[in-house]
């Protein structure tokens, strides 16, 4: 394996430091994930390198984004295919910190308030999950940020996310701009599955039939897809009521919002041609599993 493991953020500024200048690179990515690595995340770490010289990939599952202690007890594990599955994309360093290494204070007294933005759809059901989350990106951001070698210029760095959690692709990209990070936030197509299931971790824990009833996730927001290219109205009303058709999936919510602000698209988006940028956003309980999937809009 070429792929270095360090679990510390000091060993991981030397290190990527020291591949920076080994390789003469200009450029550096951060991958943050909380492991049981799939082939979505697998895009997220291929895209990251074939945009910079050198790739970090983070593996910490934050206590600070669960709401009980039992879930994030149950979070999956897999450190060795984790590993595998990242040296053969070409990623360079794991960075996988212990929970003391970056929380040395016990956890932090100052957090990121995620703010507005984080009270509706999944942060509904979350609450303070998002202030959890952006506290523990803003953390990985410093910690894997690329420094200068005397007399260089300061290398480009880039940060990757995936589109499928597009709530947190949206708050991350506040944070940035808001709070003047210097990183570039690179948003990353959902991956899926042959027959148009997202691909999420959680997938595991559906049963044949449930996995089969939550096809109809990825095809009513296709339906809006088709519609929004055609520049027809949305009729979000028929899609919703595809999926309340199928009697394994109860859902939360479906809607067509702004992707910046993640409000819900003026009610004549709904009824008129659909024209412009929206994204499509929905959560459902199938069976023992809550899944959230989109589509974002453009024509
Ligand atoms: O999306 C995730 O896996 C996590 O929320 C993240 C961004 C790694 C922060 O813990």
């Amino acid at each position: 394996m070429a792929i270095q493991l360090v679990t510390t953020a000091a060993r991981l500024r030397s290190e990527s430091a020291r591949l920076l200048a080994q390789k003469s690179g200009s450029s550096q990515g951060l991958v943050p994930t909380m492991g049981a690595l799939h082939e979505g995340h697998a895009q997220l770490a291929r895209t990251a390198v074939a945009q910079n010289d050198v790739v970090v990939v983070s593996i910490f599952v934050n206590p600070l984004q669960f709401g009980e202690a039992a879930d994030l007890e149950r979070y999956p594990r897999s450190l060795e295919a984790d590993l595998s599955l990242l040296d053969a994309e070409g990623v360079d360093l794991v960075f996988a910190p212990s929970v003391e290494e970056v929380y040395p204070g016990g956890a932090p007294k100052v957090r990121i308030a995620a703010g507005p933005m984080a009270e509706k759809w999944e942060g509904a059901v979350r609450p303070g999950h998002f202030d959890g989350a952006l506290t523990v990106v803003a953390k990985l951001l410093h910690f894997g940020m690329p420094g200068a070698a005397a007399g260089t210029r300061l290398p480009a760095y880039r940060a990757y996310f995936g589109q499928k959690d597009a709530q947190q692709l949206a708050l991350v990209k506040r944070m940035v701009a808001d709070l003047n990070f210097p990183v570039e936030i690179v948003a990353v197509p959902i991956v899926r599955s042959a027959d148009g299931l997202a691909l999420s971790s959680r997938n595991r824990f559906l049963s044949a039939e449930e996995r089969e009833a939550a096809l109809v996730l990825s095809r009513a927001l296709r339906l809006i897809e088709e519609r929004a290219n055609a520049h027809e109205p949305l009729d979000l009303e028929s899609a919703q009521a595809l999926v309340a058709s199928q009697p394994l999936v109860d859902l939360d919510y479906f809607d067509v919002v702004d992707p910046g602000t993640l409000d819900p698209l003026a009610e004549n988006c709904r009824d008129t041609p659909f024209r412009g940028e929206g994204l499509a956003l929905l959560a459902a309980t199938v069976g023992p599993v809550r899944l959230i999937d989109n589509i974002p809009l453009n024509s």
